[in-house]
């Protein structure tokens, strides 16, 4: 992908994301809506995936058919909220790997500290998606990023739903060579670094913990 930043606008993708955002929207109803569009975002960013080709016999003849190249893609989904992007991207290569970056901000520092790391092995031949809905300050995704880096990735693009342009500068300074897909770039973050307009902590309303 050449572009940095790849805002998705299909008309169901932003009408599914407003109804993502209504504060009305059930748990239940958030969960299925982010699934849908993390499927039709994630045909957005392996649009690119290269392809080779295999011989199959159709029922009429022989031929040389197009199939994916390579490894296996590796789906990394930072925690927690990441998880609920999971299913969609899995319903449509289901035999992608699966790996989990944990980070909490440390209270002084403000800093992101690791406290699970998991990655499928070879890394460095796979393309890595990495899926977490918010990108607010960037400061957890470029740190996943860096932790998928020293694990060997080096094709790497970040999928969310929402993001923060502080968030979209903070990736690009840091990463520069990972591209990012989303469904909407909202205005700002605001004072405790939520995304507004946004739709309030995703992790919260996708797992109904408030
Ligand atoms: N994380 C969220 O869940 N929501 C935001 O608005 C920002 C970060």
């Amino acid at each position: 992908m050449s572009e940095h930043l790849t805002v998705v606008d299909h008309p169901l993708v932003q009408h599914k994301l407003t109804l993502m955002r209504d504060k009305g929207t059930s748990t239940a109803g958030f969960r299925r809506l982010l699934r849908e569009i993390t499927q039709l975002l994630a045909y957005e960013i392996t649009r690119e995936m290269p392809l080779t080709t295999t011989t199959i016999d159709t029922p009429m003849e022989e031929m040389e058919a197009p199939i994916l190249a390579g490894k296996k893609l590796a789906l990394v989904s930072i925690l927690r909220a990441g998880n609920g992007m999971l299913d969609g991207v899995l319903e449509l290569i289901p035999s992608a790997r699966v790996g989990f970056v944990g980070l909490y901000r440390d209270e002084e520092t403000l800093q992101p500290v690791q406290y699970y790391f998991k990655a499928p092995e070879g890394l460095k031949d796979r393309l890595v998606i990495a899926v977490d809905p918010m990108l607010a300050t960037g400061n957890s995704s470029a740190a996943a990023i860096d932790l998928l880096k020293e694990a060997g990735a080096n094709n790497i693009r970040f999928l969310c739903l929402l993001a923060a342009p502080e968030g979209v500068a903070r990736m690009k300074e840091a990463h520069p060579d990972v591209p990012i897909v989303t469904a909407s770039l909202d205005r700002e973050l605001n004072e405790k670094g939520y995304i507004m307009p946004g739709l309030g902590d995703a992790g919260d309303r996708m797992f109904g913990t408030k």
